[in-house]
C-alpha cells in the first residue's frame, strides 16, 4: 500500500488496518507513513512482546515523548520521561496505587456511580460513554485531591475542555505540525492554563497547610514522598504528575466499562450470567472474567512504542537502532495462536485461567506497565456491580444499525465505541440479593 494510504487508514480506520496487515502479510509487519517517512514494526507474538518488553530500557526506552498528548502532560511526566528520570518518578508515584489504599477509594467510586445513575433517563437511549466519563473524573479528583474536589468545578471544566474531541483534533493536528515538547496554543493552551492555574494554587495551599500526615488522597502522598536521596518533588513535577494522573486515570477507565456493556448487551447470557453471580452476591469469579475479557477484546489504548537505541533481535529479525518497535495491543489480545475464536466476547476463556502477561497486555507492559491497572480494574469491577445491581441494560431498537457491535473511533491515543456505547436502561426486579 501506498504511505499515503497507510496513514489514512492508519488514522481512520487503525483496527482493520491491523487485521489486515496480521493476515497479510502476518506478523511482524511494517506501517509507514506518509509525509513522514516514519516507520512503526508491529509485533504480536507473545514471544516477541516478552523480548521488547523486558528489554533494558536503555536499549527499548518508551517513545511516548513524541506522542500528541505529551506536551500538554509536561516535561517531568513519567509518561514522558526516560531512564533513571522515568524510574525515580515511577517509584514515587507507585505507593497510592498500592494494595491497601485501594479499599479507600472504593467507597468513592460507588458513590460517585451511584450519584451519576440517579440521572439517568430510563427506558431511553442514552450515551453511556459521556456518563462513564463524568463518573471517572470524580473519582480520580477525589483520589487524587481528596474532599477538595468538591469545591474544584473550574478543574473539571478545564479538563472536559482539553478532552473535547474538537480539541483532540486539534491537539493531533499540533503534534503533527510541531517537534513536540512545544506548548500547545489557542483552545488547548487555554485550557491547560486553566489547569495549571487550579492546581499550582492547590499545592501552594496544601503545602502551607502542614496536615498532610493525616492525609491519605494522592496529592498529600506526593507531597510527603521522598527519593532514594532524600528529595522532595517540584510543584512542577508535581503539576506534570497530576495532570497525567487526571488524564491517564479517567478517559482509559470510563471508555472499557462503556465498552463492557456495549459487548454485555449483545451477548444476554453473558450478561444474565454476571447478573446471577451479582444477585447470589457469591464471589466475583464472572465479573472478573468479563472485565479481563473486556480488557482484552476491546483494549482502548491500541498501541505501546519503544524506540531502539540499538540493535535489538526480536525473533527472527535483528532490528536496527532507530526502529520503532510496536507490541500491538490489539493484535496480541487477539492473537489466534493463543485464543480460541478470538475475536468472540467470552468471558467464560478466564474463568480458573488468569491472563498470561506477554499476551494479555491491555496495560501494556514491563516497567512502562500501567502504574493504575489495578486501580483500574477495580474501579471497572465496582462501576458495573453498582449500575447492573439496580438496572439492567438492553440494546435500544434505535441501535439496529451497530446490532452485531460498535466500531472503534479514535479520541486523541484511544480507541472508543463509535456511537459512544448507546444502551438503555431499566429497573431490575424484585428478587436481587440487595433488595
Ligand atoms: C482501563 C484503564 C486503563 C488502561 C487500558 C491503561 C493503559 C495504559 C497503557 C497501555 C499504558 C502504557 C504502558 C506501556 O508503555 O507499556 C499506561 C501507562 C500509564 N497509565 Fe494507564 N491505563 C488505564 C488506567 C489508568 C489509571 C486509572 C491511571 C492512574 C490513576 C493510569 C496511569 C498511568 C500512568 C501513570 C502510566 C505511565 C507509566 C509509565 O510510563 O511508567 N492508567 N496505561
Amino acid at each position: 500500500m501506498p504511505a499515503v494510504v497507510q496513514t489514512v487508514l492508519w488514522a481512520l480506520a487503525p483496527t482493520w488496518l491491523m487485521d489486515r496487515c496480521a493476515r497479510r502479510p502476518g506478523e511482524p509487519f511494517t506501517l509507514t507513513f506518509a509525509p513522514s517517512g516514519m516507520k512503526l514494526v508491529l509485533v504480536s507474538d507473545p514471544e516477541a512482546v516478552k523480548t521488547v518488553f523486558t528489554a533494558p530500557p536503555e536499549i527499548a526506552p518508551s517513545a511516548a515523548n513524541n506522542s500528541p498528548i505529551a506536551p500538554a502532560l509536561g516535561p517531568s511526566s513519567v509518561i514522558v520521561l526516560t531512564g533513571p528520570e522515568h524510574m525515580r518518578q515511577r517509584k514515587l508515584l507507585l505507593p497510592p496505587f498500592h494494595g491497601e489504599r485501594m479499599r479507600e477509594y472504593a467507597e468513592v467510586i460507588v458513590e460517585a456511580t451511584r450519584k451519576d445513575m440517579a440521572q439517568w433517563p430510563l427506558g431511553r437511549p442514552m450515551k453511556l460513554q459521556e456518563r462513564t466519563r463524568a463518573i471517572t473524573l470524580e473519582v480520580i479528583l477525589r483520589a487524587v485531591f481528596g474532599v477538595e474536589a468538591e469545591r474544584m468545578g473550574p478543574l473539571k471544566q478545564a479538563i472536559s475542555g482539553l478532552m473535547r474531541p474538537t480539541n483532540s483534533l486539534a491537539m493531533l493536528r499540533f503534534a503533527l505540525r510541531r517537534p513536540s515538547g512545544e506548548r500547545p496554543t489557542g483552545a488547548i493552551g487555554d485550557a491547560l492554563d486553566r489547569l495549571d492555574a487550579v492546581i499550582y494554587q492547590e499545592i501552594g495551599r496544601r503545602r502551607a497547610q502542614g496536615d498532610l500526615a493525616e492525609r491519605t488522597d494522592i496529592l498529600s502522598l506526593l507531597l510527603g514522598a521522598r527519593d532514594e536521596d532524600g528529595v522532595e518533588m517540584t510543584d512542577g513535577e508535581l503539576r506534570d504528575e497530576l495532570v497525567t494522573l487526571l488524564l491517564a486515570g479517567h478517559e482509559t477507565t470510563a471508555t472499557s466499562v462503556a465498552w463492557a456493556i456495549e459487548r454485555l448487551v449483545r451477548h444476554p447470557h453473558t450478561l444474565q450470567r454476571l447478573l446471577s453471580e451479582l444477585d447470589a452476591g457469591d464471589g466475583d469469579e464472572y465479573m472478573t472474567a468479563v472485565v479481563n475479557e473486556t480488557l482484552r477484546v476491546r483494549p482502548v489504548v491500541p498501541i505501546v512504542v519503544r524506540l531502539l537505541q540499538q540493535e535489538l533481535q526480536v525473533g527472527e529479525h535483528v532490528l536496527p537502532p532507530g526502529t520503532r518497535v510496536v507490541p500491538s495491543i490489539y493484535l496480541t489480545n487477539r492473537n489466534p495462536r493463543v485464543y480460541d475464536n478470538p475475536h468472540e466476547f467470552r468471558p467464560e476463556r478466564f474463568l480458573g485461567a488468569a491472563p498470561e502477561t506477554f499476551s494479555w497486555i491491555p496495560f501494556g507492559g514491563g516497567i512502562r506497565r500501567c502504574i493504575g491497572a489495578s486501580f483500574a480494574q477495580l474501579e471497572m469491577k465496582l462501576m458495573l456491580q453498582t449500575m447492573l445491581g439496580e438496572l439492567e441494560p438492553t440494546l435500544p431498537p434505535q441501535s439496529r444499525r451497530w446490532r452485531r457491535g460498535e466500531w472503534s473511533r479514535r479520541r486523541a491515543v484511544t480507541l472508543v465505541p463509535v456511537a459512544g456505547a448507546r444502551v438503555s436502561w431499566n429497573r431490575r426486579g424484585p428478587g436481587r440479593s440487595d433488595g
